[in-house]
């Protein structure tokens, strides 16, 4: 099956990055968000990413605008109704996430492929919410998504083959690298990347270290563009939450535990660089 129309549920900070990457690569995109005031605030951030590029002479003027001419915002569900593709990325929730699939199958074209961009969830369980589960499948995408050159593929039980093989040209087509894991908790990155943040989360929690200090350490001592702490800030501390609780829940094992310290910045509402507080300032 070719890809050609994409749509795109949610335009937060990952939805809004997959949008632009599509975009980017040729494809005519449709992207919602529940109210005007979200959908404006996300392609305003796509519009600033583009400028930006444009400002430091990697993307000439008419190709900004014939990307942003790409994508078209909405806040109504029926525009997906005749898409190929559309990928899920709202918030880490389950029954959110399924009532978007129970909906999304009632609009699109029966052969279209349903996508969720989930870090952590079971993608079986989603596909459960439509009638198409050998349609859906998972493709987790990494922030900032235009930049990031890895596209995860989830392989739910029920995803089939033609599916799988549609998805990957698609990720291709877009400049990822592809790698396919199974539908298990935290697929293969954030089985890694989730217990090594929450270590380094633990160990600022226990007072073992100082937040420059975990962060200096692993940026400067194993070469991570970004440090532990600082990276928890870029994903958001609210997604960082859903994870460890959902794989938490899965796999009881206590190193996926969400530590407390976590658990209160996030009652706090500082759940990162999208706040303007997390484990560092930014206002
Ligand atoms: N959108 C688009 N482009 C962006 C961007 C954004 N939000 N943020 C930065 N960029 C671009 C910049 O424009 C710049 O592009 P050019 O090289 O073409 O000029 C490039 O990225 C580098 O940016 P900067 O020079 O501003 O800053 P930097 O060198 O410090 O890099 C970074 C920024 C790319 C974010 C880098 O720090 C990095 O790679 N950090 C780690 C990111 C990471 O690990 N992401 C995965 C998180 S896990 C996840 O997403 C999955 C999950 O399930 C939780």
């Amino acid at each position: 099956m070719k890809i050609e129309k994409v749509g795109v549920v949610g335009c937060g900070l990952m939805g809004a990055g997959i949008a632009q990457s599509c975009a980017q690569s040729g494809y005519q995109v449709v992207v919602s968000e529940i109210n005007d005031d979200l959908l404006n605030k996300g392609l305003g951030a796509i519009k600033k990413t583009l400028a930006k590029s444009v400002e430091k002479g990697k993307l000439a003027k008419e190709e900004e605008e014939a990307i942003a001419g790409r994508i078209k915002g909405t806040t109504n569900t029926k525009d997906f109704s005749d898409r190929d593709l559309v990928i899920e990325a709202a918030i880490e929730n389950m029954d959110l996430k399924k009532k978007i699939f129970a909906e999304l199958d009632g609009i699109c074209p029966p052969n279209a492929i349903l996508a969720s961009n989930t870090s952590c969830l079971s993608v079986t369980e989603i596909a459960s919410a439509t009638k198409r589960p050998d349609k859906v499948v998972g493709t987790h995408f990494f922030n900032p998504v235009p930049v990031m050159a890895l596209l995860e593929l989830v392989k739910a039980l029920t995803t089939s083959e033609e599916t799988l093989s549609a998805v990957r040209s698609f990720g291709e087509s877009l400049g990822k690298t592809i790698i396919v894991a199974p539908d298990k908790p935290g697929f293969i990155v954030n089985r890694l990347l989730g217990a090594f943040m929450l270590e380094s989360i633990r160990m600022l929690e226990n007072g073992i270290a100082t937040r420059e200090d975990i962060d200096n350490g692993m940026k400067l001592g194993a070469n991570h563009p970004m440090g532990p702490l600082s990276l928890a800030d870029f994903v958001g501390l609210d997604t960082m939450y859903y994870i460890a609780q959902s794989m938490y829940e899965e796999l009881k094992d206590p190193k996926f535990a969400p530590p407390l310290l976590l658990k209160r910045m996030v009652t706090a509402g500082h759940v990162g660089r999208k706040s303007g507080k997390g484990f560092y300032d930014y206002q």
